[in-house]
């Protein structure tokens, strides 16, 4: 039902992004390129796929959240090409293929990066991606704003870069991950929830509930898969963290105890979901999928 669900959502995400990538003018065009690169080679669309799921798990059609998928998954790339550049981790592969300021060069990412930043809260604005109104719109952006930014997945980079070669408690690795990965995946739950136009309150706590369980089990997952996955499945450098002594779950706990700890995490998501009915189903399966995933 995944592998169904999963490639339809796919399809439908990737043919909303693939229109905002044209330049509006020859001199642009190298730019737009870099943009088009980093967003258009493959992903799981893992943030999209929660939008879709959350605005179905309430009643909602999946397209009513298109413009909450494309902009979640804008930040989300916008997020790796910069966490790619030599400043940061340093990776020449992503994605399978040469990371963005490999292909172009680093200023182009930088600007390639920031353009996608605002290219997501355009989508979320877009009528023909987004036709909440306006109060629900006005909603979306605040809670993308929030969960992208300083308080949010910036917040956590910098924990993460200000972290490296230092040892981490289990609080301050579960705080930095919860930010770095976990504001940008509850973020794409709340979108998707909020697109369907139906969410009530009590639903939107069970659904943060979920999300935030999510959210760190996909980065501890993120975590365990470097140092037991290999590059060809990963499509980046396996053992990037370790090489470069970053703080990682199985760094603290070791690998069995991190893995324990992604299974708990994906038990206490689907306990948060016992209020929904069969519409929730898609976001079930994802629980699932992000600690059972290989790449
Ligand atoms: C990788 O995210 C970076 C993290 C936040 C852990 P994904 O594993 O979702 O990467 P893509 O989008 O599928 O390439
Ligand atoms: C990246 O975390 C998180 C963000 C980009 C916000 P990682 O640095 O672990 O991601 P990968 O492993 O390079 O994909
Ligand atoms: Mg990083
Ligand atoms: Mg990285
Ligand atoms: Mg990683």
């Amino acid at each position: 039902m995944i592998a169904a669900y999963s490639a339809s959502s796919q399809a439908r995400v990737n043919a909303a992004l693939d229109t905002l990538f044209n330049a509006p003018s020859p001199e642009l065009a190298r730019l737009y390129e870099a943009m088009r690169y980093s967003v258009m080679n493959g992903g799981k669309r893992v943030r999209p796929l929660l939008a879709y799921a959350a605005c179905e798990a309430l009643g909602g059609e999946a397209e009513q959240a298109n413009g909450a998928a494309c902009a979640v998954e804008l930040i989300h790339a916008y997020s790796l090409v910069h966490d790619d550049l030599p400043a940061m981790d340093d990776d020449d592969l992503r994605r399978g293929q040469p990371t963005t300021h490999k292909k172009f060069d680093e200023a182009c990412a930088i600007l390639a990066g920031d353009g996608l930043q605002s290219l997501a809260f355009s989508a979320l604005l877009d009528p023909r991606l987004n036709s909440a109104d306006a109060e629900i719109r006005l909603h979306m952006v605040s809670a993308l704003a929030l969960a992208a930014g300083p308080a949010g997945m910036v917040g956590g980079q910098a924990i993460d870069l200000g972290s490296v070669g230092l040892k981490l408690d289990q609080k301050a690795l579960e705080y930095m991950h919860r930010h770095k990965t976990g504001a940008l995946i509850e973020a794409s739950v709340k979108l998707g929830a909020l697109a369907s136009g139906r969410a009530e309150k009590d639903q939107l706590k069970s659904l943060q509930t979920y999300a935030q369980a999510i959210g760190l089990a996909f980065q501890v997952q993120d975590d365990i898969l470097d140092v037991e996955s290999d590059t060809e499945t990963l499509g980046k450098r396996q053992g990037a963290d370790i090489a470069r002594d970053k703080p990682t779950y199985p760094a603290l706990l070791g690998l069995d105890a991190a893995k324990a700890y992604a299974l708990e995490l994906r038990d206490q998501a689907l306990h948060a979901l016992r209020p929904f009915d069969a519409s929730a189903e898609p976001l079930r399966d994802l629980a699932r999928y992000i600690v059972e995933r290989r790449n």
